[in-house]
């Protein structure tokens, strides 16, 4: 296990629960790195399909894992994911590299690769990892931890409207069938399932507005 000098944010969470705006904003804040792991995944996810691996073929989509070069750079406050060097920030967000990254994510093999290159990600600076292990596996010494949840319906809701926003045709009932779905596999896998740490605080995000969330997480970190 890879410790490091720097100061470690872990927030965790089901898909939709806010944890990626409230990431962002922390580390604004605080004037951390934002690291969002869920992009990584994503990415492999790109390069599996447009090698036209089958989910099953799970020894081609490993040794993707372990040749791919994904890396994350920002430009200003908007996150860039480049894979083996070409921009795939839209790419990873397309409802059919969502609906497989679950079952990419499920592979020991792929988390060990993605564990060290979230590690080396925040070896030289604070940072704010947001994923679904952080706070249980990659750093389970992470100085602060936060596990984030809302109910699937508002969780829906939110997603819905992201996509809305970016002009992809999706239903809600889609939208609810892929998060469920996605929670399951996410929970239930065998290796690193998403759980709350048990020194995690837990913040219920339904009712609450994006500010206030940043707030509560703010003030934890003061304390
Ligand atoms: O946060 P997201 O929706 O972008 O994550 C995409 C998938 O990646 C999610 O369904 C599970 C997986 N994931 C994971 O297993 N571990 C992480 N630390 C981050 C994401």
């Amino acid at each position: 296990m890879a410790t490091t000098g720097n100061i470690v944010i872990a927030i965790d969470g089901p898909a939709g629960a806010g944890k990626s705006t409230i990431a962002k904003a922390v580390a604004k804040k605080l004037g951390f790195l934002y690291i969002d792991t869920g992009a990584l995944y994503r990415a492999l996810t790109v390069k599996v399909q447009r090698n036209n691996v089958k989910l099953q073929d799970t020894p081609a989509i490993i040794s993707l894992a372990r040749q791919t070069d994904i890396q994350l750079h920002y430009n200003h406050d908007t996150l860039i994911v480049l894979l083996n060097n070409e921009d795939v920030s839209e790419a990873i967000r397309l409802p059919v590299v969502t609906e497989a990254v679950s079952d990419i994510a499920k592979i020991k093999e792929v988390r060990e690769v993605m564990n060290t290159l979230q590690q080396k990600l925040a070896q030289n600076n604070n940072s704010v990892l947001e994923g679904r292990d952080i706070g249980t596996v990659v750093f389970p010494n992470a100085r602060y931890k936060f596990f984030l949840d809302a109910s699937l319906n508002e969780r829906t809701q939110r997603r819905f409207k992201e996509f809305k926003q970016k002009d992809i045709a999706v239903n809600t009932t889609d939208v609810y069938n892929d998060l469920s779905n996605r929670d399951h596999i996410d929970s239930t896998r065998d290796v690193a399932p998403l759980k709350k740490a048990d020194d995690a605080i837990y913040i219920d995000t339904t009712n609450l507005s994006i500010q206030q969330v940043t707030e509560e997480v703010l003030r934890w970190i003061k304390k």
